[in-house]
């Protein structure tokens, strides 16, 4: 399939029940066998033109999932399904080839991410015979088009990815990823490492993108404002968990859970300029020794006993699931 051809509406990939244990290596300080569990039962699904978010604070699991979803960390449990079939093993993902073309990513740190020897044209090459397009002329003209797609002159096929600011870079990034004709777009963090003023403009590409080519994404980033406009469905997640999984338009309207209320009352307001948003208060648990009962407990404002004592489990609220005591009992 082209990109000018009619976009299929049935795809979807679907993570259902994910988990990702690193065993870590003893060390100083650090017994035999101890264990970090970065995501914890994690289901999440990418449809043609929708944006999924996932957000949490630094070290909650985001880049694993990720990593899980593109192949490059296996996955520890739960499963993968592209389009209904299983996408779990490294043999089943080399079966399906297409797979790798499919399902894309954008990484935080677009220098680090583009091999500094290259120039543009050959990053963007290399990906587009990777996705199977033969000869030269077939190949420069494609990658002019791209260039093009992503905002970027004819001139830019022909320079180091030093040679741009960061977020050119960026775009080349994209367009690395456009080349490989993929569905899916896994973007982590994709303007985190942007000045302010041009976040907005990557962002904006990716809409521009996505509304072109019926793009699926996963959007993550620790800032819930970067989702506030391109989401439709956010995830919430602490410590691998997810605490809130709800339509973007019921989260942002009615945030249920206490760190998602948090997460948006820091915020920074364009309707008050001066306001100092609250920062967020106490330290992000170890995961290496997660509190008892509600993650979260240590930090929230509303925690009980049965709080300190007892994991709670996702309950259905309008546009979504949440894993609080306190919304099940009708506290908050
Ligand atoms: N290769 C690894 N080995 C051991 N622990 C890891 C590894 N990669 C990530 N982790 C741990 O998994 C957790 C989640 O990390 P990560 O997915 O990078 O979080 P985020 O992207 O949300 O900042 C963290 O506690 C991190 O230290
Ligand atoms: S379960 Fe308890 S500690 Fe956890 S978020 Fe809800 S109220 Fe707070
Ligand atoms: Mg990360």
């Amino acid at each position: 399939m082209t990109q000018a051809d009619p976009v299929p509406t049935g795809f979807d990939l679907q993570a259902s029940g994910l988990r990702k244990t690193y065993d870590l290596a003893p060390g100083p300080g650090r017994p035999k066998g101890q264990q970090v569990h970065a995501v914890r039962d994690v289901s999440l699904t990418l449809r043609p033109g929708r944006t999924t978010a996932l957000v949490g604070e630094s070290g909650c699991g985001k880049s694993t999932i990720a990593k899980m979803l593109v192949g490059l960390e296996s996955i520890s449990g739960g499963a993968v399904r592209l389009d209904g079939g299983p996408l779990d093993s490294q043999a089943a993902r080399k079966k399906a080839w297409d797979a790798k073309r499919r399902i894309q990513m954008v990484f935080q740190d677009p220098y680090a991410s583009l091999n500094p020897r290259w120039r543009v044209s050959r990053i963007i090459a290399e990906a587009l015979a990777a996705s199977g397009l033969r000869g030269g002329a077939a190949i420069k003209a494609r990658t002019l088009e791209i260039l093009s797609q992503v905002g970027l002159p004819e001139v830019a096929a022909d320079k180091f990815p030093h040679e741009f600011s960061g977020g050119q870079r960026q775009r080349i990034s994209i367009a690395r990823a456009l080349a490989c004709e993929p569905q899916f777009l896994i973007c982590d963090e994709p303007t985190s490492a942007l000045d302010v003023s041009v976040q907005a403009q990557i962002l904006n590409l990716l809409k521009d993108l996505q509304d072109r080519h019926a793009l699926a994404y996963l959007l993550i980033t620790h800032d819930l404002s970067v989702v506030h406009h391109m989401a439709d469905h956010v995830g919430v997640m602490y410590l691998g968990m997810l605490v809130e999984d709800r339509s973007a338009a019921d989260l942002f309207s009615q945030p249920l859970h206490p760190y998602t209320q948090t997460l948006l009352e820091t915020i920074p307001r364009a309707d008050q300029p001066g306001r100092e948003p609250p920062r967020l208060s106490g330290e992000v648990p170890n995961p290496l020794n997660p509190p008892s009962g509600c993650p979260f407990h240590p930090r929230c404002a509303a925690a009980n006993d049965r709080c300190r004592a007892e994991q709670p489990q996702a309950i259905a609220v309008s546009g979504g699931t949440v894993s609080c005591h306190a919304v099940e009992e009708g506290r908050l």
